[in-house]
């Protein structure tokens, strides 16, 4: 049996970390592919050194683009590394660009090389079909043989469009893999101290959705809520890369005044950064899940989340849609209040072990 990972923006690579290394302590042949979606230091390389990622065996480089040109060059570049491999399975993780351009290659090249395909992260619905991890998502799924869900919420969403009940897999949660995997490294890092913070008397902030930072109204919008926020409280804000370019191009510079922002932090750090914090509040998928396991009130800046069991079984608010000054520092407050109730809660399946389950299903029985 050969798998074959791939890997390409951020949020990849925490997910591929613990399956590489429950697929390596078996012996099991495998080849780890990296798009190069994502290519800056802090955005890729960083991760690969903080979680001991090995070297992938194919790297495309294809960096960034218009959807089309971003999917269609992943498309290309990965066609002939599959032809050369021909695992017996594809595994892709989460919902980025690189997850449905790579399905949609294997899926098209059956015939030839017999890979089937399984989908890490199966299952996840916001139903807004404005979001692009959404549509990458569920043709993502349709396309895969093998569903491993990282809750069993997301079930009924794949029943519900057809997919037929034995592809289902309820494995749990490989990102929490990660998380309990590099918290005592994280506990030593000491991220609020190293930039002068105090721990529970800060606001650890991220934001990167298209739909916050893309137009200067609703950026304009979130700096400004933020910035009310930090009028009580340090707001201290990793910025990623989408969201510095759009600052600058829309002229928003002095909106960031009142917040401290700090360049892209790599993985351990980030959990230090977070563990630290009185509150988070981020427009990012996996954080509402780390935050969850963590015990740290979170509030989630979208209209919707794909993750409504961070919500019901653990620490994560929706902040009222769409943003505005009230309304964030309202939810803000709320979660602030919260904190003394929230304690560390883990939703079945995020224990640690979800790569190792993934593992055992790919095995030929
Ligand atoms: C991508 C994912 C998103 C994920 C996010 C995490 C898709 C559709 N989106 O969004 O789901 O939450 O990664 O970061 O796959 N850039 C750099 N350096 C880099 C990468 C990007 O400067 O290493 C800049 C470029 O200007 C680029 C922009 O960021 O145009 C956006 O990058 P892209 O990969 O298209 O999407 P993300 O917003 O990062």
């Amino acid at each position: 049996m050969r798998v074959m990972l791939v890997a390409g923006a951020r949020p990849n690579f925490m997910k591929v970390a613990p399956i590489l290394r429950a697929l390596d302590a078996r012996g099991i042949d495998r080849v780890l592919v990296h798009t190069g979606q994502h290519y800056d230091f802090a955005m890729s390389e960083a991760f690969f050194e903080d979680l001991e990622i090995p070297t992938p065996d194919a790297y495309l480089g294809v960096g960034s683009g218009s959807h089309a040109d971003q999917t269609a060059r992943i498309m290309l570049a990965f066609e002939p590394v599959l032809l050369e491999h021909r695992p017996t399975w594809l595994l892709v993780v989460g919902d980025v660009n690189s997850t449905l351009a790579c399905s949609l290659v294997t899926v098209k090249l059956r015939g030839e090389t017999g890979t089937s395909i399984a989908h890490v992260e199966a299952g996840l619905r916001s139903r807004n079909w404005n979001m692009p991890e959404e549509i990458n998502r569920i043709i993502t799924d349709r396309l895969s043989d093998l569903l491993f869900t990282p809750s069993r919420d997301a079930h009924p969403n794949l029943i519900a469009e057809g997919i037929p009940e034995e592809r289902i897999r309820f494995v749990g949660n490989v990102m929490i893999d990660t998380l309990l995997n590099q918290l005592p490294k994280a506990g030593s890092i000491d991220m609020p101290g190293r930039l002068g913070l105090k721990r529970s008397e800060y606001a650890a902030v991220t934001l990167h959705r298209p739909s916050n930072v893309d137009t200067v109204e609703s950026l304009t919008r979130v700096l400004e809520a933020l910035g009310a926020i930090a009028w009580e409280i340090p707001v201290v804000l990793p910025i990623h890369p989408r969201t510095k370019k759009n600052i600058e191009a829309f002229g928003l510079d002095v909106l960031l005044d009142p917040l401290m922002i700090i360049e892209p932090v790599g993985y351990s750090e980030m959990i230090s950064l977070m563990e630290g914090a009185a509150t988070v509040l981020t427009d990012s998928g996996g954080i509402q899940e780390e935050t969850t396991v963590l015990g740290i009130p979170c509030v989630t800046m979208r209209e919707q989340t794909e993750r409504p069991i961070t919500i019901t079984e653990g620490t994560n608010r929706m902040a009222p849609w769409p943003i505005t000054t009230d309304g964030l520092v309202a939810a803000w407050r709320e979660a602030l209040t919260s904190r003394e109730e929230s304690e560390g809660r883990r939703p079945e399946g995020w224990d640690g072990a979800a790569s190792e389950r993934i593992v055992d299903a790919l095995l030929p029985d």
